[in-house]
């Protein structure tokens, strides 16, 4: 039996697919297929903005008419936008040839539901709403060699006014360091070269003694060819010893992603953000201070409710301020259940557009510029890939740049220099180079 996976949203859900396929397999659907053929399609749905809901809205509808043709195929829907309760029961109601529905805390009951479904012959819904456990003997199909994604925390609990994460994904929990240091040491051994550690909110990972940086230094301290990469940073938390801890070791990447969402203190407030636009210059400060090298990449948002043209200029002056290497643009996007969705002050469309527009430029034009200095220099990166239609190999550097490279050999899981010849937006073009 075949199976096909549809994933939307953040590194947290396409790990979480490779937990799908890890069940999948185990279930008997032993093989990976386009759409057409699978016997199984699953969708891990995303629904921390509206377009992303309406992609996956629109992608689930558009195997009606497959499903008809072929009635022994089963639809499952999981993931975020299906924990949510409302768009739980749209696709109750508008989407009747769905299967299976399961929120973000029973991924590990996906097995249980197939057979369910299997025996009953009926639809199964099952949310739960909300998981203790952290562990959960999956064994996940991975599909980025050389990297490898591991959860070290779920859920979140800043409550950021905007956001709906909180809601679909629970609490905060972190799991035990001593789980996750043995996960690692397994992956290393296994060839991977790219850790990358997950949780919305690292710095505030916790397990007994172990906070984030000293979980980080555990991790960092395995021993073998490989590298580290973490996200979210929360900049509310940023710490000193943090930075201290990725100073140490240089197999921990020089770049770290720190949303700052807004250069107005007033709508940092507004966001429940619990840090202002001096205390986050001053962190990157400090963390430059320390590692003048270290890139720092951001996600901003823009058409809060009642954001100001002022507003958006503060934006834009923190954005030249922080000398950020690259950065997630969004506009605002109204999740019902969050606070600022019931918030006065809503910026027209076209305005939001108009400051998303301006903002990416600006933004882009920095990278740019960024970019070009590259040219004529070295630097190392880990193949990760091959792009078919630029026919060239690709890796990222530890700073996050993207590299392309031509190659007779496969190089796929290795670090290779390139000496830039060009540049082209955050893309870098290079040739390699033999010591
Ligand atoms: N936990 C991470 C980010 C998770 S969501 C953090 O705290 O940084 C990724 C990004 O999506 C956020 O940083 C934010 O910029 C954006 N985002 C979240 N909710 C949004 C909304 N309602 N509208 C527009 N962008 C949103
Ligand atoms: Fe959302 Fe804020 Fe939590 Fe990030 S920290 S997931 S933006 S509530
Ligand atoms: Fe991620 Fe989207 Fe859920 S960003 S946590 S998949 S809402």
């Amino acid at each position: 039996m075949k199976y096909h996976i549809v994933t939307y949203g953040c590194q947290m859900n396409l790990h979480e697919s490779e937990k799908i396929a890890g069940i999948l397999r185990e279930k008997g659907y032993d093989e990976e297929a386009p759409v057409e053929s699978a016997d199984i399609v699953v969708f891990n749905t995303c629904c921390i903005r509206e377009n992303a809901e309406n992609h996956a809205f629109g992608n689930i509808g558009a195997l009606k008419k497959l499903k008809r043709e072929r009635k022994d195929m089963l639809i499952a829907v999981g993931g975020c936008m299906a924990q949510e309760e409302g768009k739980a029961e749209i696709i109750r109601k508008k989407f009747p040839f769905v299967d299976i529905l399961f929120g973000t805390h029973n991924l590990a009951e996906l097995g249980e539901l197939i057979e369910r479904k299997r025996l009953t012959k009926k639809r199964v819904f099952s949310l739960k709403d909300e998981r203790g456990e952290t562990e959960d003997n999956i064994n996940p199909v991975r599909t980025g060699y050389p990297g490898a994604w591991v959860n070290i925390m779920y859920g979140c609990n800043n409550f950021c006014t905007y956001c709906i994460v909180p809601y679909v994904r629970g609490r905060e929990r972190s799991r035990r360091a001593d789980d996750i240091v043995r996960e690692v040491e397994g992956l290393v051994k296994d060839g991977y070269r790219e850790i990358t550690l997950l949780g919305q909110n690292v710095n505030s990972y916790r397990d007994g003694e172990t906070d984030f940086p000293a979980l980080l230094e555990r991790v960092a301290k395995i021993g073998g060819k490989y590298r580290l990469r973490f996200m979210t940073s929360h900049p509310k938390d940023f710490s000193e010893k943090l930075v201290d801890v990725i100073a140490k070791y240089p197999n921990i990447c020089r770049q770290i992603h720190l949303p700052v969402q807004s250069g107005s203190n007033r709508i940092l407030s507004l966001m429940n953000r619990r840090y202002t636009r001096e205390k986050y210059l001053g962190e990157i400060q400090m963390l430059r201070k320390a590692i003048p090298e270290c890139a720092v990449t951001t996600d901003l948002i823009v058409g809060f409710p009642t954001e100001t043209e002022e507003d958006f200029l503060e934006t834009l002056s923190l954005v030249e301020a922080a000398d950020f290497s690259s950065a997630f643009m969004f506009a605002f996007s109204p999740r019902t259940g969050t606070r600022a969705a019931a918030m006065d002050g809503k910026v027209p469309d076209d305005v939001a557009k108009d400051r998303l527009l301006r903002l990416i430029d600006f933004v882009n034009e920095r990278t740019r510029k960024m970019s070009a200095r590259y040219v004529g220099a070295s630097v190392e990166i880990l193949c990760e890939g091959y792009d078919e239609r630029k026919g060239l190999y690709l890796g990222r550097d530890e700073f996050g740049r993207m590299g392309y490279f031509p190659s007779e050999r496969n190089p796929i899981g290795e670090f290779v220099t390139l000496k830039i010849h060009s540049a082209n937006g955050i893309s870098l073009f290079g040739n390699e180079e033999f010591k």
